[in-house]
This record gives structure tokens, sequence and C-alpha cells, in this order.
């Protein structure tokens, strides 16, 4: 640890407040590399960070009397269905920008590890912008690895890059509804199985049933979109208000947010999943969703060329696992 730092935990409200702004800094630098995302003010953090300290943990570095960075998270008794872990939410860390950046965040996850394996927790999880060089540079050398990407692109840019074309060769796309439940829950299941496969390799998948693809359809601005040939449903996306697992970074009213995708793999790389992707971006306009966010594993390879080619990244969630002694 760097001279005349001292690791605590936060409680007091003066810290929480402190600790609000740096998340709201922190927030800056990425809407400076990502205009079309929504500023922030402190504001929008404290209750965040006061929840933090009644629910979680936060620790916090001081520096000559003042907070010079934190790192908090809370607890999950089943992570990504991998087991107990802990996760650090993107807006749940900061630093005040000082030449010990690196060294402040490294010291700190030292410090919290300890206690998240004393608690019985050994996945942790820290949720960080691109736009933080120095906490992922101080992640990535203690351990930690990519696991999940969170990202968006402006509707209006989207249309751009997906100009109206016919649909692909024998293909029809349409609005799906409650009375395609079962071609959705079947397709759904071989979404459930690539992502139980290698490289992904996510235990305990299994796709949403018939029943709760129809419940689905009730949830706030749910809109599916389903693509059929011949041998009918051929493929789907699926979009919503932005849940909790999604970055807070993309949340607002304005947002609609991707949460599923598949084409059968036959059919894969015909150009289905452009079209149906092209299909969400016109409803997202038409129903004045300025955002389009999307999180797909990193490990997916499909998954991750696809979005990328669209969107840009604006959080990573890096993770750990370490051996219960
Ligand atoms: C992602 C997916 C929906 C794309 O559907 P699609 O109809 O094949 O997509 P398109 O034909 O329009 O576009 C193909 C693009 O997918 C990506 N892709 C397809 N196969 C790929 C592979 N084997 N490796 C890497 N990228 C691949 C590439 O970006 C490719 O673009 P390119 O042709 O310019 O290289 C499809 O691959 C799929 O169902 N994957 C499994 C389920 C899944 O991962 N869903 C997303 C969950 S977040």
């Amino acid at each position: 640890m760097t001279t005349n730092a001292e690791i605590y935990r936060i409680g007091a409200q003066d810290d929480i407040e402190a600790a609000a702004r740096l998340s709201a800094a922190n927030h800056a630098r990425l809407v400076a590399s990502r205009p079309f995302l929504r500023e922030r003010g402190s504001g929008h953090y404290l209750p965040k960070l006061q929840w933090m300290t009644e629910n979680g943990m936060l620790f916090g570095l001081r520096r000559e009397g003042r907070l010079s960075a934190f790192l908090g998270a809370f607890r999950l008794e089943d992570f990504r269905n991998e087991g107990p872990g802990c996760f650090s939410p993107d807006w749940c860390h900061g630093s005040d920008g000082s030449p010990y950046a690196f060294s402040d965040y490294r010291s700190l996850y030292r410090h919290a590890a300890r206690i998240w394996l004393d608690a019985g927790l050994p996945i942790h999880c820290v949720a960080l912008h691109p736009s933080e060089p120095e906490a992922m540079e101080a992640l990535s050398l203690t351990g930690f690895g990519r696991i999940v990407l969170d990202a968006a692109v402006p509707s209006a840019e989207l249309a751009d890059a997906l100009p109206r074309r016919e649909s692909p060769s024998g293909i029809t796309l349409r609005r799906a509804g409650p009375e395609d439940a079962r071609s959705l829950a079947s397709m759904n299941g071989i979404l459930a199985g690539h992502i139980g496969a290698s490289p992904v390799f996510m235990p305990r998948t299994r796709g949403e049933s018939e029943s709760g693809w129809r419940e689905w359809f009730d949830e706030p601005e749910a809109a599916a979109f389903i693509a059929e040939g011949d041998e009918g449903a051929v493929g789907y996306i699926k979009a919503q208000a932005p849940q909790f697992d999604v970055s807070d970074a993309v949340h607002g009213d304005d947002t609609l947010a991707i949460n599923g995708m598949v084409v059968s793999p036959a059919r894969r790389g015909a150009g289905i999943g452009r079209a149906l992707l092209r299909m969400a971006g016109g409803h997202a306009l038409s129903a004045g969703k300025a955002l389009m966010s999307v999180d797909c594993e990193t490990t997916n390879l499909e998954a991750y060329s696809f979005w990328t080619s669209f969107f840009k990244p604006v959080t990573w969630s890096y993770e750990r696992r370490i051996a219960l002694p």
C-alpha cells in the first residue's frame, strides 16, 4: 500500500457521500467516451451506496484525511448458478484519479478478498467500465478475467448500421406474442444448450418453460420477434426494460435491453440474426427508446462477435474464483 493510506469499513454518512461523488466522477469518465449515455450526479449513487452499507460491505481507502478510493460488494447465494459469491456493481467502486489509483485498487481488493473469503464467498466479481484502466489492470494482475460484457448503441445508429434489406431467403420475420410461447421455449432450449457447452460451461442452464414465456409477455416493455422458415421457428430476439442484472450505466426510461437471442444452428451465418436485430432496433425507435443495450458472456464466441459488431462496450464484469481452504 502507498504511504499514509488507511483502509477501513465505510459506514458514516460523510464517507458514503464522498463515495457517491467518486462513483459520479467514475461515470462521468465513462460518458466522456460514450456520450450517448445519460449523465448522472452523485445523488443517483447515494441511495445505492447507502443500501450497500446495510446489505453488503464498502471499504474505503483514506489518504491525508480524504477518501481516495473505495470498493464494495454484496453477497449472492448463487452467483450465475456457480455458488456463493459477491458482486461489486459498476457503481460500487471509484478512485479520485490520483496517481495511486492502480495500487489503491490492489490494496482495497487485498483487504476485501480476505473478508469475503472468510464470509464463505469464493467467487468475486467486479463490474468495471472501459474508462477505468487502472482498476482493470489491478484486477487482471490479481487473478481476475472478463466474463460478461454489457454494451450499448443509440437506436438511430443501429438503424444506420443495419439498413433495410430483404429478409434472408425463405425467412419471414414478425413480432411474437404469447401464442408463440411453445416455439420460443423450444428455441430457448437451444440457447441454454449453447451456453451450457464449451467454452461457456454455464452450469445448470435450462430454457424458460412455455408457461414462463407466456407470462414474460406481461413484463414492462417486453417485445420479441420471431423468424420462421419452412420448418417453423428458426430464431428469435427478445428485449424489455433493463433488469437488475444489466449494468446501471445504461439504465433509464429510454433504454430497451436485449436479453435473449438465438438462431437455430442450421440457419446461422445467413443474416437471420441481423434481420432480427434490425426489427428489434426499428421497434426501439418507434417506441421512443433512444438507446439499446445487451449483455453477453465474453466466452460465447458467436454472441460476442455478433454484438460487438454493432454495440460499444460499456461495462466488463471481471471474475475471480478462489479455492476454499
Ligand atoms: C449470435 C447468433 C444469434 C447470430 O445469429 P446469425 O443468424 O448466425 O447471425 P448473422 O448471420 O446475421 O450474423 C453472423 C455473425 O454472427 C457472428 N458469428 C457467427 N458464427 C460465429 C462463429 N462461429 N464464431 C464467431 N462469430 C460468429 C459473427 O459476428 C457473424 O458476422 P460475420 O458473418 O460478419 O462474421 C447465433 O450465432 C446464435 O444463435 N448463437 C447461439 C446463441 C447465442 O449465443 N445467442 C446470443 C446470446 S447473448
